[in-house]
């Protein structure tokens, strides 16, 4: 093995937790290396983690392909465009999406060198030392020896597979098969209404699968504001999206002709659903697997992940940890804005990352959106609120636009008129969030919003005239 070679930070990673602490911490002045395993088709390397290679880039990818085709499907005769002929090819698609993903891998290689990173390509693992109490061993093409004033740990997470029902990736898929289905199913199941169950299950659902999500709460989508998830709901139903709520999975069986899930219903009826592919999206576990945590002591909580603090210090000295691999909402943006905030601390700045303004989108159709607390939260915590929507079917550019689904939601103190949470329901609202997150970020009032200018005709205007309900005095309906 080579000697060991000396950084300054060393991140274990290249996700988005990984890679943004690698260019922030290099941005201020360490030298940097990041550790990424992840391998692509060929065997080289493709960091940006679960994110870039089978999350959030490439369920993206396949999002917009289906809705061009469930548009040019259905929609576009309602502008007058008749389509004739209308075909579809799965594999163009998928290889668009691996396309897409390779422009993201090669763009983080390009900002590793542009930053002065050095990176490695290989699992890193502890190593307990007498000297310095550990040092990193990288398993890769080559062994390496490395050793860190400080360490960031963004190792991420994995699909959860249900008890006894592995993944084979062939008929029983995480995200990473349910990314890769070669044609389109005729019938598909999946377990677990939640993010990747909406939003692979319409995928497929607009390429033409029949769509079965069993979810095994009784509420659909019981983290949303209960207002937008029924909004949502009525939307899914109506596509043809079938959703059961409050079942019970049991025996799960997978051959030649398929997966068949035994089930029971909310009801108590015994049932069984046949199906060609079946995705089970019931969650994720922290990953670290093969980090060899145990050697040097890192502490993990029962759950597995890596017990950290308010600032991302782990029970190590100079080991931080961010990202999936530890608690808090399992999302890139805020593995991103952890990572910035290990860099600074670990320059002797105060990075500081605020989970009240991190917001969530489902990036279904209709997308769902928010930032902030639900109204059953702020119930539930006996906090006096004012609530004021805003349907885009009153919104001119939605009408405009053709998709007059869903409504903005305003939550805001009952005294200061503080906004407390901001929920969405309709077309675009991954975009619209943001200025709700910017004004909860500046501690903005309703009256704020509802005193800015917003650009006519737009979907925005539904955000101003949300926030103008809250004192009911909406323009436009
Ligand atoms: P990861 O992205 O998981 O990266 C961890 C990296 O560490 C991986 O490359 C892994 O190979 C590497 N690694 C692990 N152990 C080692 C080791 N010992 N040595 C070397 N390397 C190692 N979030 C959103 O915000 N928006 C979305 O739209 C979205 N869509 C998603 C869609 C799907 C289908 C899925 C599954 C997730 C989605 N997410 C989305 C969640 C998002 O992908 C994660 O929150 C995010 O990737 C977490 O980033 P991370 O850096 O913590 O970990
Ligand atoms: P999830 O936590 O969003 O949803 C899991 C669902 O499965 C829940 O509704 C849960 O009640 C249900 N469930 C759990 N066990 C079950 C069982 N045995 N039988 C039936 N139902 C069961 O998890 P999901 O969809 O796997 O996604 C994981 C995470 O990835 C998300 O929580 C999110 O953090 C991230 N993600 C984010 C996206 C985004 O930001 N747009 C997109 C996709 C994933």
């Amino acid at each position: 093995m080579a000697d060991t070679k000396q950084f300054d930070v060393v991140v274990i990673g290249g996700g988005p937790g990984g890679y943004i602490a690698a260019i922030r911490a290099a941005q201020l002045g360490f030298n940097v290396a990041c550790v990424d395993e992840w391998k692509n088709a060929k065997g080289g390397p493709a960091p940006g983690g679960t994110c870039t290679n089978v999350g959030c880039i490439p369920s993206k990818a396949l999002l917009q392909s289906s809705e061009h085709y469930e548009q040019a499907h259905h929609h576009f005769a309602d502008h007058g465009i008749q389509v004739e002929g209308l075909t579809m090819d799965v594999s163009k698609m998928l290889a668009r999406k691996d396309t897409v993903v390779k422009q993201n891998n090669d763009g983080i290689l390009y900002l590793f060198k542009k930053n002065k990173i050095t990176f490695f390509h290989g699992r890193a693992s502890f190593v307990k030392t007498d000297a310095t109490g550990y040092e990193l061993k990288v398993a890769g093409a080559a062994e390496e020896s490395i050793s860190a004033k400080h360490v960031i740990v963004a190792t991420g997470s994995n699909a959860r597979a249900l008890p006894g029902t592995p993944f084979d990736e062939e008929n029983i898929l995480s995200n990473d098969g349910a990314l890769r289905v070669g044609a389109v199913p005729k019938k598909l199941g999946l377990i677990g209404a939640g993010v990747i169950g909406l939003e692979m299950g319409s995928v497929w659902r607009r390429l033409g699968a029949e769509v079965t999500v069993l979810e095994g709460l009784p509420t659909f989508l019981g983290a949303v504001d209960e207002q937008i998830a029924k909004e949502a709901k009525k939307a899914f139903d109506k596509q043809g999206l079938k959703i059961e709520l409050g079942v019970k999975v049991g025996e799960i069986k997978s051959g030649k002709d398929g997966v068949s899930i035994a089930y029971t219903t909310a009801k108590g009826e015994a049932q069984t659903l046949s199906v060609d592919k079946l995705i089970v999206s019931i969650g994720r576990v922290p990953n670290t697997i093969g980090l060899n945590a145990e050697a040097v002591g890192l502490k993990l909580d029962e759950r597995g992940a890596i017990v950290v603090d308010d600032d991302c210090k782990t029970n190590l000295p100079n080991v931080w940890a961010v990202g999936d691999v530890v608690r808090g909402p399992m999302l890139a943006h805020k593995a991103e804005e952890e990572g910035v905030a290990v860099a600074e601390r670990i320059a002797g700045q105060h990075g500081h990352v605020n989970f009240n303004t991190v917001p969530w989108v489902i990036y279904t159709s209709p997308e769902i959106a928010w930032v902030g607390q639900t109204e059953q939260q702020l119930k539930a915590a006996g906090r006096a609120y004012k609530a004021g929507t805003f349907p885009f079917l009153a919104n001119g550019r939605a009408r405009a636009l053709g998709d007059t689904t869903g409504m903005v939601k305003f939550l805001a103190d009952a005294t200061t008129d503080e906004i407390l949470g901001v929920h969405m329901v309709g077309p675009q609202v991954s975009e619209l969030i943001s200025e709700a997150v910017v004004a909860m970020e500046f501690k903005a009032s309703a009256e704020d919003i509802a005193r800015i200018c917003h650009a006519h005709p737009s979907l925005s205007e539904a955000t101003k005239e949300a926030a103008l309900a809250v004192d009911k005095r909406t323009l436009n309906f």
